[in-house]
Order: structure tokens, then sequence, then C-alpha cells
């Protein structure tokens, strides 16, 4: 089976702000405010094939079937904690969605991921859930939370991040080659600790001010 595509988010609004982002001297507020706002942009085309449908309504000048989202809520899931980042923004857009954690690790020897939390909503396998974790680094968290979600039972599942690494990508697109990835920037490759580079640094710790 071929991957599904990458998806690089590369409107002249999106890489302005990530630039902002990467700057090592950008306040702790302000990189959260532009995650926020980038989540925005990002939710807005993981979202484009959404199905509608037609409903009847009055407008004050006329009768007219006017198109709105039809099935089951959205399930968004954040890789806690840094996903958090891009969650609050995807809420803003579509605040009636259902919302998972999942919570992983990194075991700073393997860089292999330890699950330490799940919940997640009912009628799993109706739903659309769209996981976002800001950094795909290794790879290993995106595809260990995506296999844990199929095994709780979701089928239709894509991804979100703000950087990629290559690596990342060839990772997950071998382990889950029918979920597609939307991201802002691929980035050049990762370092020894497995930090995407040039990427932003650790983007939990920058989110919350922590080291
Ligand atoms: N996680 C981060 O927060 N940053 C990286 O560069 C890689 C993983």
């Amino acid at each position: 089976m071929s991957a599904q595509p990458v998806t690089v988010v590369d409107h002249p609004l999106v890489q302005h702000k990530l630039t902002i982002m990467r700057k090592a001297d950008t306040a702790t507020s302000k990189f959260r405010h532009l995650l926020k706002e980038i989540a925005h942009l990002l939710c807005y085309e993981v979202l484009r094939d959404l199905e509608l449908e037609r409903i009847e309504i009055e407008t004050p000048i006329e009768t007219m079937m006017a198109p709105r989202l039809e099935g089951k809520k959205l399930c968004f899931v954040s890789i806690l904690r840094a996903g958090n980042g891009l969650l609050d923004g995807m809420l803003d857009l579509v605040p009636s969605a259902r919302v998972g954690h999942i919570g992983l690790y990194r075991d700073p020897e393997t860089l292999k991921p330890v699950e330490y939390y799940l919940k997640l909503p009912e009628h799993r396998d109706e739903r659309l859930f769209i996981v976002v974790d800001p950094m795909l680094a290794t790879g290993n968290s995106a595809v260990a939370a995506i296999e844990r979600l199929r095994e709780a039972g979701a089928t239709n599942i894509k991804f979100v991040c703000l950087l990629a690494a290559p690596e990342g990508i060839e990772t997950f697109q071998k382990a889950l080659p029918d979920v597609p990835i939307f991201t802002a920037s691929i980035d050049r490759e990762l370092n020894d600790h497995g930090y995407i580079m040039p990427g932003l640094g650790d983007a939990g710790d920058r989110m919350y001010g922590t080291k």
C-alpha cells in the first residue's frame, strides 16, 4: 500500500508565524499564542473534506437549503503534553468536538514511547479522530498513540503536527500508511538526542516555560 500524502500547509501566514515560534528569544506567552493561531489554520486544512448535509432555514429574505456539518462529532486527541497547544486552537474552530488524551513519555535511553494515560470518548468506530502533537520527531510516539487508538476501536484517523522530521515521516508512513499527515513544515533532520533541526527546541518546555 502506498502511503497517504503529507500535506505541508505552506500558507504565508503559517510560515511567518512559525518563524517567530522558532526564534529562541520568543516569549512563552507569544509562543503559545502563535501555536494556537497556526492550529486554526492547520485545522482548516485537515477538516477540508468534512461532509455536509442540507437543512432548510429561513433567512430574513426567504427559505433556503443551507449546508451544515453532518454526522457524529469529531474527536481531537492530544498527545500529552505538547499536543494541548494545538488542541486549544482546534477547539476554537470546532468547540463541539469530543476530546481524547493520550499520555506517552519518551524513554530518554531508548527514545521509545511509554504510555501512562488514555481517555477517549465512546462510539469510536463512527468518529473522525484528529490526533495532534506539535513535533513529529522520531515518529515513535505518534505511531504508538495511533496504534493504541486503533486497538481502542478508532478506524478513521488523521495526524496533525507543527514540524515533522524526514525520519519521523518515514517511520510513521511505514507503520501507518493509511493515515494522512498534515504539518506546517518538514525540517532537515533529527539530531542525536531526537530533536528536530533546525526545529524550535522542546515544544512542551517552550509552551509552558519549563526546562
Ligand atoms: N519533541 C520536541 O519537543 N522537540 C523536538 O525537536 C523533538 C521532539
